[in-house]
Order: C-alpha cells, then structure tokens, then sequence
C-alpha cells in the first residue's frame, strides 16, 4: 500500500506559547512493498513523522495520503468525522516505547486487542493472536503472563504481534533495536526481514543505528531539524564522508573498516552492507595476496 507524505507541516501546542514546528514541508513517496528506514538525530522529527502515516497525528499543513484515504488537517466539520479507523487497521504502528502500547493482563488478551477493536469476534480475535504471537516468536509459556514481566525484547515482540494481529499491509516501528543487546538487535531485524517476506509488508523502521540501516535498508531517509537531508540507498549516504559528518550522522562499523583497509588492499572500497560481506571481502583480498 502506498504512503504519500506530501508538503507536510506539523506544529505540537499550535497556538501557544509552546509551540514547536516538528515537520517543515516533508515530502516522502513510500511504493507498496518497500523497506525503508528513517534515521536522524534526536528530536529531528522522526516519531512525528511516522505518526502522521496511520492518522495518529494530523498535518497542520499537508496531506498524507495512503492508498486511497487521505488525511488533511482538521478545517472543517466534515473533516472531524473522518473516521481513521480502517487507517489505523491498514497501517501498524509500533511506537518508540512499547511499554507505552501494552495495558491488558495477558500478553495473550493484548494481542487480541487490536482485532477486537476492528470487530472481529472473541474466538477470531484470538486465533489471529495466536498466530502472530507464533510469527514474533513468542514462546507460548509467556503469553498468559502480564506484559510487563516481559523483558524489553519480548515487550517489544507483543507490541509488534498485537499490530500484526490486525493484518495490517504497512508495518512502522519506532525504534526496534533500541535498547536490544547485539544478540536481540540481530534477532530483532532477522524478524523484519522474515515478516517482510511472509506477509509481503511494506517495512518502515526508524532506526539510530547506522549499521542496521546500512545492512537492512533498501532506501534510507534522513531527518534533520523537522526535514529530509538525504533520501537514497543507504551506501551512497555513508560513502559520502562529508555528507554524513554534516548530517551528524557516522560512518557504520563496516564500512570504516573496509575503508581502512581499501588502501591497504591497494584497491577501492567495495560497497559493503554487511558484516559477512566486510569477511568474505577480507578473505578474498587476503586470498590474491592483497595485503602484505
Ligand atoms: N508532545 C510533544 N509536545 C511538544 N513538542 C514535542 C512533542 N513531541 C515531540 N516534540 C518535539 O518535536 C520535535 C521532533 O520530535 P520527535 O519525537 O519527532 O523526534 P525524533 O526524531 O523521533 O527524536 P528521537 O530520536 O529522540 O526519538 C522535537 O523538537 C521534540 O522536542
Ligand atoms: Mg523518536
């Protein structure tokens, strides 16, 4: 399903003495299908702008329009009946703190919210629980306990399961590896790329993590300051040296290191995404007897 940011403004407390712009004229074209992450420093707008895409938050000037619903701000009477229900259904939201989303006893009922809540019945609601408490990888054991027993990890995958339970075409998570050790944070985008696949979702992440964004994004879009500095493949973002010390952004982990190496080699970065790739490429070059 496709999401069309189109000249959007966002201003939090408008019309007090608190106001903040949050988004300048943003423009963003998500195709159906894509993976794309949002990176950026803190307070650039990202969770703002993410929450514009299921109607959470309304432009204070714009458009959003996602397959044939279109979101405007609220100018008229007409507009404060706009149901976004099927909005909300469409597209999932996984927001930056997930212990913000959980409120029910058992992992198992929370889930079954979101299908109740679009009107499925109590035995539907939770056969769709089940199966995407199994698609998060949820050991059964867990899903009669509360949620906040749930170590960060876990909490996060009920979060995630109680928006796929609503079979959602559009999956946004606010910060997935936040907080995640290495292990959890690989295991965690290993469930994007697996869900990706199976559901055939349009994947967007927002992410502080250069290396993630680098091995796991097809599209990279940077905010900075409520707009968007950079909006491409990620490795023609972190090749750009200079590009990315303006955005105050970092070179990933792997790249710096075949960079460092490049020279060593005597021959160009190879353009690198991943980990496995930065050791196939060491061993090939070592291999030619590249380093001596
Ligand atoms: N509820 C709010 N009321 C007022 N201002 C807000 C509110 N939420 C966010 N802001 C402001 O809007 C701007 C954008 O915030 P946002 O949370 O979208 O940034 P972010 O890129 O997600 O940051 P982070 O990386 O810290 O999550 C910031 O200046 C922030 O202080
Ligand atoms: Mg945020």
């Amino acid at each position: 399903m496709p999401i069309s940011i189109e000249e959007v403004t966002y201003q939090y407390q408008l019309n007090t003495p608190f106001e903040r712009t949050a988004l300048r004229d943003v423009n963003v074209m998500i195709p159906s299908g894509a993976l794309v992450a949002f990176l950026g420093h803190t307070g650039s707008g990202k969770s703002t702008l993410v929450q514009h895409m299921n109607g959470l938050l309304r432009p204070t000037k714009g458009r959003v329009v996602v397959d044939d619903i279109e979101v405007r701000a609220i100018t008229k009477r007409r507009d404060k009946k706009q149901s976004l229900l099927p909005l909300r259904r469409r597209v999932g939201l996984v927001f930056q703190y997930p212990e913000h989303q959980l409120f029910e006893e058992t992992v198992e009922r929370d889930v079954m919210f979101g299908p109740r809540n679009f009107g499925a019945s109590e035995d539907e609601a939770k056969e769709r629980a089940h199966v995407a408490l199994r698609l998060v990888g949820l050991d059964e054991a867990l899903w009669s306990r509360s949620p906040f027993d749930l170590s960060g990890g876990q909490m996060r995958r009920v979060a995630i399961a109680g928006v796929l339970a609503s079979r959602p075409d559009v999956l946004v998570v606010d910060e997935p590896t936040a907080g995640l050790d290495p292990l959890g944070r690989r295991e965690m985008l290993a469930l994007f790329k697996r869900l990706k696949q199976e559901l055939d979702l349009t994947l967007i992440l927002v992410s502080h993590d250069m290396d993630d964004v680098l091995a796991y994004a097809e599209r990279v879009v940077v905010m900075e300051r409520g707009q968007v500095a950079f909006d491409g493949d990620p490795f023609n973002l972190f090749k750009d040296e200079a590009l990315v010390e303006a955005l105050q952004l970092e070179i990933p982990h792997v790249l710096r290191f075949a960079n460092e190496l490049a020279p060593v080699f005597g021959v160009a970065t190879p353009s690198l995404r991943t980990e496995t790739e930065l050791a196939d490429w060491i061993a090939l070059e070592l291999g030619r007897g590249g380093a001596t």
